[in-house]
């Protein structure tokens, strides 16, 4: 049976570019696709590669949980889970790192971004951060991870890992392909549509989150970034603002975006970003409310045990087999 892995990392306020580029698209596969399995976890691990207040994080680890149930996650079809609970993640991330060279880790676009940005204590995990990505996802022998565009170069490292542990001790991980959707991969920044929307923008005028209210969202879609052209276009080089908006309309509207540019055009911006804001302050508010009521459920516990048993059984199994095969342990007699 097909599987797929995918996991979001609680560091920060989630955003609608988390929403489009990872977690509706991970509730449209575990809906279109009835006979893979899904495992999908909160990369809490992840997280802490750099400084983090304890409470505070505690706090968006059940968020994030939760709100990937409010977006439709099915617990009975998909296995949620803490990335930490299961140690088995930790303990294959070592492993992987003695297969794993120092130069590839220090080619990565995002530990050369994230490192610039944090001048003093720089972590070791900070650059070790894609093998543990690698062991997330090779412990659970993943088919497909779904993730947005920002994370396929540590899909590649993760295939490279795989293959050459592979070619070292025999056919063992499966390599897994990236699923990266076609529209919706890399939502930008409200207010420089030349940078990622990302959750530790340092301003959030240009940042949507589901938490936000539907004023704010509406406020923010109003005051993005467009150009002086006027032209409904699909354009991301020539007019990369309105191509980001139409992109957003088109996944929360479910139209291609040439069928989002027919239906206004002719039409000024005004009109298709007061559109654009009710959609989205729509879609995010319908999220919020079944966030609520999850939270008010008292079942997320209960979920997230079973996730968590689910994981360890897959991952302690696959475990044990991938310490024999590097000859750890001893031999029985
Ligand atoms: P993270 O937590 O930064 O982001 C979670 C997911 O959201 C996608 N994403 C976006 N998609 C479109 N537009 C954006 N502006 C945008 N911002 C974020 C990301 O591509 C990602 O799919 N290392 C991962 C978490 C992780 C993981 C894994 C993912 C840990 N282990 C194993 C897959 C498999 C990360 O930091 O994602």
């Amino acid at each position: 049976m097909k599987r797929i892995v995918s996991g979001i990392q609680p560091s920060g306020t989630l955003t609608l570019g988390n929403y489009i580029g990872a977690i509706k698209r991970f509730v449209e596969l575990q809906q279109s696709l009835p006979d893979c399995e899904f495992y999908l976890f909160v990369a809490d691990l992840h997280a802490i590669t750099v400084p983090q207040e304890p409470s505070e994080m505690r706090r968006r680890i059940r968020d994030v949980a939760a709100m990937y149930l409010a977006a439709g996650i099915d617990p009975d079809r998909t296995v949620l889970f803490i990335q930490s609970e299961v140690k088995e993640h930790a303990e294959l991330g070592y492993l992987l790192q003695c297969n794993t060279y120092i130069g590839e880790l220090e080619r990565m676009t995002q530990f050369k971004d994230k490192s610039k940005k944090q001048e003093a204590g720089i972590t070791s995990a900070l650059l070790t951060y894609p093998v543990l990505m690698a062991a997330d996802i090779l412990l659970y022998d993943a088919d497909a991870v779904p993730v947005g565009e920002d994370q396929k170069q540590h899909l590649e490292i993760c295939r490279d890992i795989a293959i050459r542990f592979n070619n070292r001790y025999g056919e063992f991980f499966t390599v897994p392909e990236p699923l990266i959707p076609k529209v919706g991969a890399r939502i930008m920044d409200l207010q420089d549509p030349a940078r990622k929307m990302s959750k530790s923008a340092e301003s959030d005028k240009g940042l949507i989150t589901l938490y936000d209210d539907p004023a704010s969202i509406k406020r923010k879609i109003k005051s993005a970034v467009t150009d002086s052209l006027g032209l409904m276009n699909y354009d991301e080089e020539a007019q990369p603002g309105l191509a980001n908006l139409i992109t957003i309309y088109s996944v929360l509207g479910g139209l291609s975006p040439e069928a989002v540019v027919a239906k206004y055009q002719g039409q000024g911006y005004a009109q298709f970003k007061e559109d654009l804001g009710n959609l989205a302050a729509e879609s995010i508010g319908a999220l919020q409310q079944k966030y609520q009521e999850i939270i008010a459920s008292g079942r997320l516990d209960e979920i997230l045990d079973r996730g968590r048993d689910a994981a360890h059984l897959y991952a302690s199994r696959k475990m044990e087999k991938c310490k024999r095969k590097i000859g750890l342990g001893r031999i029985r007699k």
